[in-house]
Parts: structure tokens; C-alpha cells; sequence
């Protein structure tokens, strides 16, 4: 009996994965069948996005894997229909995206590029940056994608500290986590990167306290996503000069409604959450890496803690 295969996601995307997924399960040897549509009994696998609007998984009764290909699993991780393992999206072009883009925001601030781009108005002002061994950047989280984070922030030579829930050992990079881990990663941060998941323990992991443990003027990067920030809390920092520039790509409504301050908050930069995405060439190779360890009885890869929420 084929393994099926159901790709729920949105609909533009089926074009592209379905060559590649028909490729790296045909090279994985399985005996498959691949679509956008099956009677719910019959699903083996389900390639998911919450774009897909597939919500209720309780007809879903032969079920083996979710295999979403986002990386950030909160709108499913506390699905009460889904009983089967959920691996999130792992995927070695999502993390050279983000680590990019973060590299990219942090030189901004770390060159003062805006004061050149803005222009200096005739004005020859020669405000040279330090070197990145003179700025601390501490990074929030340092799981797939904080992690390529920081070692990549680390090679350029800045000042890079980590935090995490568990330990961690990184080259490189000043590892911390629990409570007081916060603090010290907070304390000197002159920049800092959210890159968290989204949960009940991580919600407004910067908010008014934590956000006054930072030097004056630190700066804020968050790719994460939006509730990680108490959007007041921030705003009032930013008023204060308590933080001088946030850059914001993920928030707690999105789009960002047209009357939200921060689209007119002039030390505050917003970016469509486009800071990285799922790439399908190397995703796919992922997904039926999944699919092949499902039907050959192995562990499935970058399976969600459901307890933990990530
Ligand atoms: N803006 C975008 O375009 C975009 C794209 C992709 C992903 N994202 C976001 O990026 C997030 C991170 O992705 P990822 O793949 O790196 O996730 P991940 O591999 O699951 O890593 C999560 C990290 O956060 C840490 N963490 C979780 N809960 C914590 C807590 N309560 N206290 C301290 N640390 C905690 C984890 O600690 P441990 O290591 O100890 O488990 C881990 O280091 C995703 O969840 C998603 O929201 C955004």
C-alpha cells in the first residue's frame, strides 16, 4: 500500500514543492502517493502550514506525522486534534536566511549606516565605528536559528552572548540561560536579537523590567515573534531613549494594522516578517528525510515538545 501524502499549505506553494517532493521520495525508495487532496482515513503524512487551513485533525485516523514546514509551530502546537508526533522546519536555507538578515541589522546599527544613508546634510561629521570586538550583541535563544546566529556574529569578532532554556556550550559565544542568565545577557547588551519561540514562557521576555536592564541606548532585533516584546513597554523605552532604535519584523497582529505606532515611530524600523522563510529546494530534502524515518521506524528529526510548546 502507498504512504500518502497530503501537502497542506497555501495553494501557491503545491507548484513548486511537488516536483521536489515527488523527487526526494522517489530517491528515498518509498512507494508513495502525493497530493492536495485524500479522504482524511487514508493520510499517512501531512505536509503542513496553518496557511492550509487544515485545523481538525480528528478524521485523521491512519496519521503518522505533521511535518510542518514552518519553523515556528505555535498556532499548532497546542492543537488538542493532533495526538501524532509534529516535527517543525529545520532547514539549512531558512537558517542561512536568517542568519543573513541578522547579520545584515546588526551591521546597521553596529556602522551607524542609517547617519550616511539619511545623509549628513553638508555636514563633514567623521564618527568612525568601533571594531566588533567593542560591541556586545546578545542573542535570545539559541536553537537552529540563533545559533547560526551568534557563531556568525562570533566570526565577525563581535562581543556575542547567548541564552538559552537549557545549557549550551558554543565556541565563541558567552552561553547562558535560567533567570539569572537573562540578567547578565541583558545587562550589557548593546544589541540585542530575539530569536526565541513563541510560548507562554517566552511571551514579553522583554518588557518593562527587562528592557531597563539594558544599557542606555541598546538597540532591539526581533525576528522571533511579536509577543516575545510588550509592545508598550517598548514604546515607552523608545520615548524614554531607554532604547534608542528597534527593528521589527514579527508581530502579534500581522499584517501590522495601518494604525499601529510603530509604523510611524521614527527610531523604529518594521519589516514585513520576511527576515527569512522555508526555502522548498533544501525543505523538501527535510521533509521526506521525516517521511523515509517514519516508514523505516526511526526517530523523526526536530519532533515538538508539545509540553514545551517549541
Ligand atoms: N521572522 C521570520 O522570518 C522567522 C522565520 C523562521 C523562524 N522564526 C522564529 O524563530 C524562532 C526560533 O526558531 P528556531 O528554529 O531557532 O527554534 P528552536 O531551534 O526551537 O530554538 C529555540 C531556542 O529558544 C530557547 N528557548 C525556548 N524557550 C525558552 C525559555 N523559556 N527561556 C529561554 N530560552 C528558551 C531554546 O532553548 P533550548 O536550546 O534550551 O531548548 C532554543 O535555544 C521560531 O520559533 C520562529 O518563531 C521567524
Amino acid at each position: 500500500m502507498p504512504v500518502n501524502v497530503l501537502f497542506s499549505a497555501r495553494a501557491a506553494l503545491w507548484p513548486v514543492y511537488e516536483p521536489l517532493l515527488t523527487r526526494y521520495l522517489t530517491e528515498a525508495g518509498l512507494d508513495f502517493s502525493l497530493g492536495i487532496e485524500f479522504a482524511p482515513g487514508e493520510v499517512d503524512y501531512v505536509v503542513y502550514a496553518p496557511n492550509g487551513g487544515l485545523r481538525d485533525f480528528t478524521p485523521y485516523t491512519r496519521l503518522k506525522a505533521v511535518l510542518s514546514l514552518w519553523a515556528g509551530i505555535e498556532s499548532i502546537a497546542d492543537n488538542e486534534t493532533l495526538t501524532v508526533p509534529l516535527a517543525r522546519m529545520v532547514d539549512h536555507g531558512l537558517t542561512q536566511g536568517m542568519t543573513e538578515w541578522v547579520v545584515g541589522h546588526v551591521l546597521r546599527y553596529h556602522l551607524g549606516m542609517d547617519a550616511h544613508i539619511h545623509g549628513l546634510n553638508g555636514e563633514w561629521r567623521q564618527d568612525v565605528p568601533p571594531l566588533a570586538s567593542e560591541r556586545s550583541v546578545t542573542v535570545l535563544g539559541l536553537g537552529a536559528l540563533g545559533e547560526a546566529s551568534a557563531r556568525a556574529l562570533a566570526a565577525l569578532n563581535f562581543n556575542v552572548a547567548g541564552w538559552s532554556r537549557s545549557p549550551k556550550g558554543i565556541t565563541g559565544v558567552t552561553c547562558l540561560h535560567g533567570a539569572d542568565g537573562l540578567v547578565r545577557a541583558l545587562s550589557n547588551a548593546d544589541i540585542v536579537v530575539l530569536l526565541l519561540p513563541d510560548t507562554s514562557a517566552t511571551e514579553n521576555t522583554l518588557n518593562a523590567e527587562t528592557l531597563a536592564l539594558l544599557p542606555k541606548g541598546a538597540r532591539i532585533i526581533n525576528p522571533g515573534r511579536g509577543p516575545l516584546i510588550d509592545d508598550d513597554a517598548l514604546l515607552t523605552a523608545l520615548n524614554a531613549g531607554q532604547i534608542d532604535h528597534a527593528t521589527l519584523d514579527v508581530f502579534r497582529t500581522e499584517p501590522l494594522p495601518a494604525d499601529h505606532p510603530y509604523w510611524t515611530h521614527p527610531n523604529v524600523t518594521v519589516t514585513p516578517h520576511i527576515a527569512s522563510e522555508t526555502r522548498p529546494a533544501t525543505a523538501a530534502q527535510v521533509i521526506c528525510e521525516n517521511i523515509r524515518r517514519g516508514e523505516a521506524g526511526e526517530p523523526f528529526l526536530h519532533l515538538v515538545d508539545r509540553d514545551l510548546g517549541y
